[in-house]
């Protein structure tokens, strides 16, 4: 492009546009550019001095066109510097690598039935209660009118922490703790740990967990045990699962009842995991005796209830197919990741 030289108030303009051309083209920062920029365009730059004191409109085009080039050219200088520096972004960083996977966690297998559990109970009405762990011997032996000399009271089998206080051997203590501050009707469950001085092996563990069923209203029966424990068990394991119910003794329930659920694997028929017998013991059952009442503070006359109690380490046993509940203990992320 044919330039015009000029001179305005006694500024070379075409010597300041080379001088001007020069910097932008060798500024080569960002930060040098923006120098570049207010030395030649800004305010008190000599190019803008100029501008002001201009009378004519000859030289007023002119200068005018010596700015709209500069800009020009620091707006291109500045397009440069940018890709100079994605370009070189570019190199440090490939943006097409894959990245690092994220590993994600999940619940752990047995807060996975404990949720599953719960859910039924919400469906069925009733409400889940937390219960404590560290207990009195009233709460896990006495008001559950458990005879003194009954052998679950010796110190072989519970964990005592000293001769009023234990580590709770059932979730059975949160009926009491629930009938001790409430009135009936009363339709709860409640989940934890529990804690037994058993010798571990594939069917038991020390520690395990235990979901606790009590429902107190008027005229309750054997029946609506049944009824209950029936549909918790089907929706727990499928609606071809049979439920039998054999006769036991718990001091807290009369009559009490220990129930069977039919085998996962061979659906009854009989195989090694159920030890040829098709059924698998599920836990204890019973109407609430009305000496549990009397403790409470209940009038057995008017009420009556049921109670039951399972264990959840054997239900997420059986849910899995796992042979040996000690496995839910050792945080073995291959086992564990599988569920
Ligand atoms: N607490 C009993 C146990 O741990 C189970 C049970 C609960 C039995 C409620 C009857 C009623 O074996």
């Amino acid at each position: 492009m044919e330039k015009r030289s000029v001179t305005v108030a006694a500024v070379d303009v075409e010597a300041l546009e080379r001088e001007a051309q020069g910097a932008i083209a060798a500024a080569s920062t960002r930060a040098a550019l923006d120098e570049a920029r207010i030395r030649y365009l800004g305010r008190r730059s000599e190019l803008k001095q100029a501008l002001r004191g201009v009378r004519d409109r000859e030289s007023g085009m002119a200068l005018n066109a010596v700015r709209e080039r500069l800009e020009a050219a620091i707006d291109a200088r500045e397009a440069e510097l940018e890709l100079t520096e994605l370009k070189r972004l570019d190199e440090a960083l490939d943006v097409t690598l894959p990245g690092a996977p994220l590993r994600r966690g999940h619940l752990h297998p047995l807060t996975q039935i404990i949720r599953e559990v719960e859910d039924i109970f919400l469906g069925l009405g009733y409400e889940i209660v937390d219960s404590r762990e560290v207990e009195t011997v009233w709460h896990n032996f006495d008001a559950l009118n458990q005879p003194l000399t009954h052998p679950s009271r010796s110190h072989r089998d519970t964990f005592y922490i000293d001769a009023e206080t234990l580590l709770r051997a059932h979730t059975s203590t949160g009926q009491i703790r629930t009938m001790e501050t409430r009135r009936p009707p009363l339709y709860i469950a409640t989940i934890g740990r529990v804690y037994r001085r058993d010798t571990p092996s594939p069917r038991s563990t020390p520690n395990f967990h235990q979901v606790e069923a009590l429902a107190v209203d008027r005229e309750i029966t054997l029946a609506d045990l049944k009824g209950t424990l029936m549909h918790f068990v089907r929706a727990m394991f499928g609606e071809d699962r049979q439920v039998r119910v054999r006769t036991n003794y718990f001091p807290f329930t009369e009559p009490s009842v220990e129930f069977d659920v039919t085998c996962f694997l061979c659906g009854g028929t009989g195989c090694v995991f159920c030890r040829y017998s098709g059924w698998f013991e599920m836990g204890g059952a019973g109407v609430v005796d009305p000496a549990v009442f009397e403790n409470v503070g209940y009038d057995p006359e008017e009420w009556s209830g049921f109670a039951w109690g399972l264990g959840i380490d054997r239900i997420a046993a059986q849910r899995h197919g796992i042979p040996d509940i000690r496995m839910f203990w050792e945080n073995d992320l291959r086992v564990l990741e599988q569920f």
